[in-house]
């Protein structure tokens, strides 16, 4: 009965396997971790876990299922207090808590772009932004990755209202947005800037918005909990106007069951661990530092936790991560569609838990691929 469909799904799969690019679940492996997003290693922290089971043992209420939307039955007092203390540590007037970065960007996207206003998109942001934008009445227009003169080209020929959307820290180039010239340039053209610090939260500080005190001049912030502060979910961080808008127009928030207590509780904890232990960041810029000494060629920052090594092509690549692999060494390798063709990566993520061995064994055996070729 479904042999049509299936024949053309079977088809794209087929079409993606000749390519090198089929994408199949696996589940995680004995090895070194150059692959994952918890840079500071709070994901598998014995005592951040603890710390956590010791305030559940005292809460256990934290397990109550949300049991419906946040604006029926599933808000409770201690979320939104955990929404309160997330505002104060990044010192913005409020933050919303979403069950992800992916529905935070959605959220954001889809529902404040009006019609005639036009989104301005690094060429690199996230799909999340992406499908966001997708959903948005308002015209979306790319510029050139971190390319200021582009972006001001597009802000100058572009009449009505403009939004622009970065990534402080990119996700699989590894550089830097240049944040306070994109607040100087979006304040000279009236645009709203909104930054996704997915990357940034936890490694630099509360992000990079944060560090620099650009939280009034930039519109919204969406961090997120599920990579280097080894939780899971996100908040945007804007005023009370947008957050209020957000709760009443914004469907990723109000057409799906709220979180547990637990969800806000494991974030919450997660601050208050890494406030505790600040010389993780010390450890992992160590770390960084280890990797950069040894002089790959990269298409990152030296300062970053994610270090993109250019494969092009999907064979090389492949075979680059085989070989890793045959040392239970395991990085990403990043292939299109998540990237174009012709610019596939190796990207290597650092983590305060490498050791500095193991990351001279894998610095070791990608330069002697490299020589091989
Ligand atoms: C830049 C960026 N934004 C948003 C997201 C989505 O965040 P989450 O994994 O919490 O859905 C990611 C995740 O990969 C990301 O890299």
């Amino acid at each position: 009965m479904h042999d049509d469909v299936l024949a053309h799904l079977s088809h794209a799969l087929t079409d993606r396997q000749e390519q090198g690019i089929l994408r199949k679940l696996r589940t995680r492996q004995p090895g070194v971790d150059f692959y994952s997003n918890d840079y500071l290693g709070l994901a598998s922290c014995n005592a951040c876990h603890e710390m956590l089971l010791a305030s559940l043992a005292d809460n256990p209420q934290w397990l109550r299922g949300a049991t419906g939307s946040r604006l029926v039955s599933g808000n409770s007092a201690f979320i939104v207090s955990v929404e309160d203390f997330i505002a104060n540590e990044h010192q913005t007037e409020r933050a919303l808590l979403f069950p992800s970065g992916y529905m935070a960007n959605l959220a954001l996207f889809s529902c404040l772009p009006k019609r005639n206003d036009t989104i301005l998109l690094d060429e690199f942001v996230h799909r999340s932004v992406l499908d966001g934008c997708r959903l948005s009445p308002g015209k979306k227009m790319r510029f050139q990755h971190n390319d200021l003169d582009h972006l001001e080209n597009r802000l100058a020929k572009t009449p009505g209202k403009c939004w622009i959307a970065v990534e402080s820290l990119y996700s699989m180039e590894g550089d830097f947005a240049p944040l306070g010239e994109l607040v100087r340039l979006a304040e000279r053209f009236g645009a709203s800037l909104v930054v996704d610090e997915a990357h940034a939260m936890g490694v630099f500080g509360h992000g990079l918005v944060c560090d620099a005190q650009l939280q009034e001049r930039v519109f919204a912030t969406v961090v997120t909990y599920g990579k280097a502060m080894g939780a899971h979910g996100a908040a945007i961080l804007s005023n009370q106007t947008v957050v209020d808008y957000l709760v009443n127009f914004a469907a990723p928030f109000i057409y799906t069951t709220g979180q547990p207590d637990l969800f806000a509780a494991t974030i919450r904890n997660n601050y208050e661990f890494l406030k505790m232990n600040p010389g993780l960041r010390e450890v992992l810029q160590n770390r960084i530092t280890c990797f950069s000494a040894a002089g790959l060629p990269t298409l990152s920052a030296t300062a970053s936790p994610i270090q993109s090594i250019p494969f092009p092509g999907a064979d090389r690549l492949t075979a680059a991560r085989e070989m890793l692999e045959s040392q239970s060494l395991f990085a990403f390798a990043v292939r299109s569609p998540t990237v174009k063709a012709g610019s596939e990566r190796l990207r290597v993520s650092l983590h305060a838990f490498n050791t500095p061995a193991e990351i001279r064994q894998l610095t070791d055996l990608l330069k002697e691929f490299h020589d091989t070729e």
